[in-house]
């Protein structure tokens, strides 16, 4: 399986160690594993200009770091959406890469999909999960897993442990 990984922090700290988790285990299993640091990347929020959807045909008319996702959205055969919490959701930046997805109108191949949260916080998941079962269910992509780890959890081994026996198990 082509596995693309989304990761929304800027940071390579307590979201990275869980994507790391997550590569080690997946790339065991024999897949192909590419991460994408959106987080660090210059990906502006959708205009709805509707552009992609008339002249555009797909295309969105912002060039940008975008242009870097698209090709792995429409190549993955799962999706996983990291991101540390702010403010109650995934950061700015991967939801810029979320929403822009809006150009492709659907993801053609993609069949799965895994969240991993981390925050300082307890139960402050509710807004990200509620952005991802939203897309899943627009998308008909089927959840695999969903992981969520608060500090200082998210950096331990056990949960470490968790994530990549999910991923060596996919
Ligand atoms: C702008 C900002 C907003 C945040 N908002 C929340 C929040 O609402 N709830 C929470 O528990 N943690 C919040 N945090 C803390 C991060 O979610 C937490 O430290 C996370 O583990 C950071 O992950 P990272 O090391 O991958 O960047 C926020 C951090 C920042 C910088």
């Amino acid at each position: 399986m082509k596995i693309t990984v989304l990761n929304g922090s800027p940071r390579k700290q307590n979201t990275t160690f869980m994507v790391d988790a997550f590569v080690k285990g997946a790339e065991e299993a024999g897949h192909t594993v590419e991460v994408i640091q959106v987080g660090k990347m210059k990906i502006a929020g959708c205009l709805g200009c509707e552009y992609c959807h008339g002249k555009g045909e797909g295309q969105c008319i912002q060039k940008d770091d975008m242009e870097k996702v698209y090709p792995a959205y429409q190549d993955s055969d799962m999706i996983v959406f990291a991101s540390p919490i702010y403010y109650f959701g995934m950061t700015a930046q991967i939801m810029a890469a979320i929403q822009r997805v809006y150009a492709l109108m659907k993801w053609p191949k993609a069949t799965k999909a895994a969240l991993l949260l981390s925050s300082m916080s307890p139960n402050v998941y509710d807004g990200a999960i509620g952005t991802y079962k939203g897309i899943l269910a627009f998308t008909g992509i089927e959840d695999a897993g969903i992981f969520t780890a608060k500090d200082p959890e998210n950096g331990s081994e056990a949960l470490q442990k968790e994530i990549y026996d999910f991923a060596k198990g996919l």
